[in-house]
């Protein structure tokens, strides 16, 4: 039976939108196989938004988003809206689209895959076989906590980094599971030699452990973590952090893989669940072919996985990016003067060797199971 899925595309500013398409197509590939029918409802978000609309989150945006059966975000930003309070900004539209979707678990894995390992300014010797899952508090924090303030006469900003019991529990849950399917290990991230919302955070995701005896539950300092992440990859499984921590480690994590552009994300746990690369808009690379659309295609397979159920399918993708960077194609980003076997390549031709190879992927599952 042939299965319908309606997504929302809210591609956004910058690259959002070359990359989201090169991610479009590789979806339109996984529905030739296995005959889902695909629905993609294209709407403006962030800076795109404000000018057509004067919103960052148009009303027509957020209700195609909610009736739909996955959101798939490019990225939202612009230099020209630099000035701009942070309500008016495109990251707001970004900020009110998870508020309102209400995924509250951001799933960033960081995989140093084998045919980049020289692009890490890390030894091969340190990232070889890393791969870890962040999960990122998403809803709660400075992000959003109240009161926030600017005043400009008594020259006072204020933000609020507040967490609440629930908000912990139900996000260490989907650490603890999600670490049950992989290498059985939590590494919860905090500051609580200093911030009281640590100390509720290091508790609650202590007691929360005792639910899991499977998985081992080790807790570090945010600092120590920065600096452990990079001398020992390798001991990562899952880490649990709070929304701003998890934003600054998941692009450290980056160097781990080679490059922020490899990144994809999903968050989980709402109405509709969101997907989006790491990366931001990149405005000074924007319509210059320079774009890595990795990201992007590697968050189409995290949709598949969590909002579709195809476990296979979203490896499919998977295997058929390593094979491409195997093949020696890479993006601008990916590109280091010590590969001479290289070949740069545009967004659009990266995605095209993608869709190529996942295709061949494709006819050889389809013999398989012909015999
Ligand atoms: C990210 C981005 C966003 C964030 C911005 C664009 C609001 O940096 O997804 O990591 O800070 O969450
Ligand atoms: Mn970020």
């Amino acid at each position: 039976m042939s299965k319908e899925m309606k997504v929302t595309i809210v591609a956004g500013d910058g690259i959002g939108p070359e990359v989201t398409r090169e991610a479009v197509q590789i979806l339109e590939a996984i529905g030739q196989w296995n005959g889902t029918r695909f629905q993609f409802v294209e709407m403006p978000i962030g800076g795109v938004a404000i000018r057509q609309h004067g919103s960052p989150l148009p009303a027509s945006t957020l209700d195609a988003a909610l009736d739909s059966d996955a959101v798939l975000l490019g990225a939202v930003g612009g230099n020209e809206f630099n000035l701009l309070p942070p309500d008016k900004r495109p990251e707001a539209g970004l900020l009110q689209l998870r508020q309102a979707l209400g995924g509250f678990a951001n799933l960033r894995p960081s995989v140093a895959y084998a045919p980049l390992s020289n692009n890490s300014p890390l030894r091969p010797e340190v990232t070889d076989g890393a791969n870890i899952l962040f999960v990122r508090e998403l809803l709660g924090g400075l992000y959003f906590g109240e009161p926030r303030s600017w005043n400009r006469e008594s020259g006072v900003a204020l933000n609020t980094m507040r967490y609440t019991r629930d908000e912990v529990v139900r996000v260490a849950r989907i650490a603890f599971e999600l670490a049950q399917k992989r290498r059985r290990k939590v590494t919860s991230v905090d500051k609580a030699n200093v911030l009281e919302v640590s100390q509720l955070w290091r508790a609650t995701v202590t007691e929360v452990s005792a639910d899991y005896p499977d998985v081992t539950l080790d807790h570090q300092y945010v600092d120590a973590c920065a600096m452990h992440l990079m001398n020992t990859p390798r001991n990562f499984d899952v880490v649990l952090t709070e929304n701003l921590f998890g934003d600054i480690l998941s692009d450290e994590a980056a160097v781990i893989t080679g490059s922020l552009g490899m990144l994809p994300s999903g968050t989980i746990g709402g109405k509709v669940n969101l997907y989006e690369p790491v990366h931001g808009s990149a405005p000074d690379i924007a319509g210059t072919g320079k774009a890595n659309p990795l990201g992007a295609i590697l968050t189409a397979a995290m949709l598949l996985r969590h909002s579709a159920d195809m476990e296979q399918e979203a490896q499919a993708i998977e295997t058929a990016v390593q094979r491409v960077l195997a093949n020696g194609y890479r993006t601008a980003d990916l590109a280091r003067i010590s590969q001479p076997d290289q070949q740069i390549v545009s967004t659009r031709e990266m995605g095209k060797h993608v869709f190529e190879i996942l295709n061949e992927i494709i006819d050889c599952n389809q013999a398989m199971h012909a015999v």
